[in-house]
């Protein structure tokens, strides 16, 4: 079975997926990570030099080539992926597959994007608590129905064990 990771950005995809891989003994793929392996090229100059329209491009292009080579896998993607093009419906058409969202709230996910906004494009011009909230507020209101397409979704705000234990 494979397991596909969904949220907002640090709602702590890659640090779950890592965990629960541990515990389930099953391969952990970063989805970010494989489009810069593939890309020869950090997600930050992939924006830079090309733009964010070329980046839901290759996004698009490379969820499928993910998904149709991975069996039993921990899959964690980018905060945007389910929210472009058909992508939600590639992910929820796949079998034996579940689909998890990570839920954080935005005054978490706020405090923890202003600590760890340098690798995040989209976050590059804001810079005070305030603004995060705002910008996230408003992001996440645009992509909660995508986001709430998953088949399980877990309380984010609640420790990392409790978080895998549920998910076990
Ligand atoms: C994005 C999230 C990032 C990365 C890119 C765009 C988004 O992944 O794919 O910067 O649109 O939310 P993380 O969620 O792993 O930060």
């Amino acid at each position: 079975m494979n397991v596909i990771l969904l949220g907002y950005m640090g709602s702590g995809k890659s640090f779950i997926g890592q965990e629960l891989s541990k515990t389930l003994q099953m391969p952990f793929i970063d989805f970010d990570g494989f489009i810069e392996e593939n890309e020869r090229s950090t997600i930050n100059e992939i924006f830079d030099t090309k733009g964010e329209i070329y980046f839901r491009k290759i996004e698009h292009h490379y969820l499928k080539a993910l998904l149709n080579k991975s069996t039993n896998s921990i899959i964690a993607l980018g905060g945007g992926t389910p929210c472009y093009y058909d992508n939600m419906q590639i992910i929820k058409s796949r079998e034996n597959t579940k689909v998890i969202y990570i839920n954080v709230s935005v005054a978490e996910l706020s405090k923890r994007l202003l600590k760890e906004k340098q690798a995040r494009p989209l976050l590059k011009y804001v810079s005070s608590i305030d603004d995060m909230e705002e910008f996230v507020g408003k992001h996440l209101f645009e992509r909660i129905n995508f986001y709430n397409q998953a088949d399980i979704i877990i309380n984010g705000n609640n420790s990392p064990e409790k978080i895998i234990e549920e998910i076990v």
